[in-house]
């Protein structure tokens, strides 16, 4: 029977192996399940449901991107929708649902009663907001699954399309809603993917079982498994190789598994395009709205940034910060006035920050460059940052001379814990004279985004003087 089996392989970088299936074995595995090993079509429904509501849990924050559209279809990928909408509103997510068959005799009332119970608003495609990406941050397209195949008829062939246009990135900068599919991106062939190239990008799968064909083609940057009831012999005689599920976990990440759907997630990094006529007037505008796009996008410590400084003699250093406040008066950081950094700015004013925002499994694929000149914040405003900050901080910047050879880490550590129980009686930390902020004043910003034709684009704002006024001039450079 195994020499039947047509399931591949592919194997990672990390040598995880992970296997594909056909749609002819995806149906035939599930006709055995339903079969001879006694599940239930609802058994498994409910287990796939909450596969993709957990796996949605595990990378959307339900307090930042809590409305959820479900689209469900007639079929069981349908009913995995349901089932995922009731699990997400339990998780704090506030799904409403559109249910592509909503009859009073369809197969899942029980399903739609359980929701109507939560109070989950059933929406028909007509009541359908025009602009989803202004109502939604996740959309759950649960209209086809394994047993899908030719083209799409009406009403699913629109709401595809739809799905599908959400993917351009709009020259209004809106970000569109996360879509996430389970299963298989509807309108996909089962075994060959998005044949046409127009069809659905999802930014997650949830595959069931195992990967089907197509997942080789998802090019976005969350595939996930669910399913977790696959007995061993089934998979044995399918030859299913897939992530180990840890703990009592119902999803687990697959990662990506060949240098092409490395290259395929990278067409991902579109962040939209910075078109010319979108260029603000003001660079530090243009840099607070980015910097609250990472914000919102969740990316990690999205205010630190490369300082580089050279001495006297052209020598140049890097080295990480942390932004403390940006406004149109400058950047601002905070260290020690002793520290290597701070003598290269004595020897040479000019500095130049780096921001970078991204990842591999960002959407945000964004540097800006700054270079200026700087110089040291007033001794009222480096008191107000030193006061703001942490007990522990304050003592740790008596402690540390920074950039300095030490001898023993345990004579600072003895330092530290002697001042810190010198301080323990709440009284006012001296700021040491060496500790305080430094504002870099821009003259010049550069922002580059990245595109997935490669032509990245890049805006750099240069200040220049006219009429006796320095105002910002802004180029398009060559990326
Ligand atoms: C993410 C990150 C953030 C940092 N933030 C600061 C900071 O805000 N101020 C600071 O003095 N050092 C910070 N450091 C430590 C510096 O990178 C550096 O080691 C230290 O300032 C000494 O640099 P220098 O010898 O070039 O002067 C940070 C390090 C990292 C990795």
């Amino acid at each position: 029977m195994a020499d039947r089996v047509s399931s591949s392989v592919d194997k990672s970088q990390n040598s995880v192996t992970i296997s594909y299936l056909s749609q002819r074995e995806a149906v035939e595995i599930q006709d055995l399940l339903t079969g001879t090993l006694g599940f239930s079509i609802d058994q498994l429904m409910e287990l796939e449901g909450l596969s993709v509501a957990a796996s949605i849990a595990e990378v959307y924050r339900s307090s930042d991107c809590s409305r959820v559209l479900v689209i469900c279809g007639i079929g069981n990928n349908g009913g995995d929708g349901l089932v995922a909408a009731r699990h997400l509103c339990h998780f704090g997510f506030k799904p409403s649902v559109c249910y592509l068959d909503c009859q009073p005799k369809n197969p899942f009332t029980g399903l739609v009663t359980q929701l109507e119970s939560l109070s989950i608003p059933f929406l028909s495609v007509e009541d359908l907001p025009r602009d989803l990406s202004k109502e939604f941050d996740i959309i759950v397209d649960a209209i086809f699954g394994v047993l899908s195949h030719g083209e799409p008829r009406r009403p699913f062939d629109g709401i595809i399309q739809r799905l599908a246009s959400l993917n351009c990135h709009d020259h209004t900068h809106k970000r569109s809603p996360a879509i996430v599919s389970v299963d298989i991106p509807s309108g996909w062939n089962v075994d060959e993917g998005d044949v046409g190239g127009q069809g659905i990008k999802p930014d997650m799968l949830v595959s069931l079982t195992a990967p089907k064909h197509c997942a080789k083609k998802f090019g976005g940057p969350h595939h996930f498994l669910g399913g977790r009831f696959v007995p061993p012999s089934v998979a044995a005689k399918y030859k299913i190789c897939v992530p180990a599920f840890h703990g009592t976990s119902m999803c687990a990440r697959i990662e990506k598994t060949s240098h092409d759907d490395i290259a395929a997630q990278r067409e991902k990094y579109v962040s939209p395009e910075f078109l010319k006529d979108h260029v603000m007037v003001n660079p530090i505008d243009k840099f607070c709205k980015w910097l609250e796009d990472a914000v919102n996008a969740g990316l990690p410590q999205p205010r630190n940034f490369a300082l580089s400084t050279a001495d006297k003699n052209g020598k140049p250093s890097s080295r990480m910060l942390l932004l403390r406040k940006v406004d149109q008066d400058g950047f601002v950081w905070l260290t020690n006035y002793e520290s290597r950094k701070a003598r290269e700015i004595s020897e040479n004013p000019c500095a130049s920050l780096l921001f970078f925002w991204g990842g591999l499994n960002q959407q945000i694929w964004r540097q800006v460059r700054v270079e200026g000149t700087v110089q040291k914040t007033s001794d009222e405003e480096s008191e107000k940052y030193f006061h703001g900050r942490p007990g522990g901080s304050q003592i740790a910047a008596i402690v540390s001379k920074q950039s300095t050879v030490i001898q023993a880490k345990h004579l600072l550590d003895q330092n530290y814990e002697e001042l810190e129980a010198k301080f323990s009686d709440g009284s006012l930390i001296p700021r040491p004279e060496n500790w305080g902020g430094y504002r870099l004043k821009a003259n010049l910003v550069e922002f580059w985004q990245g595109l997935p034709s490669r032509l990245h684009d890049r805006f750099q704002y240069s200040l220049k003087e006219v009429d006796g006024k320095q105002v910002w001039h802004v180029d398009q450079l060559a990326p």
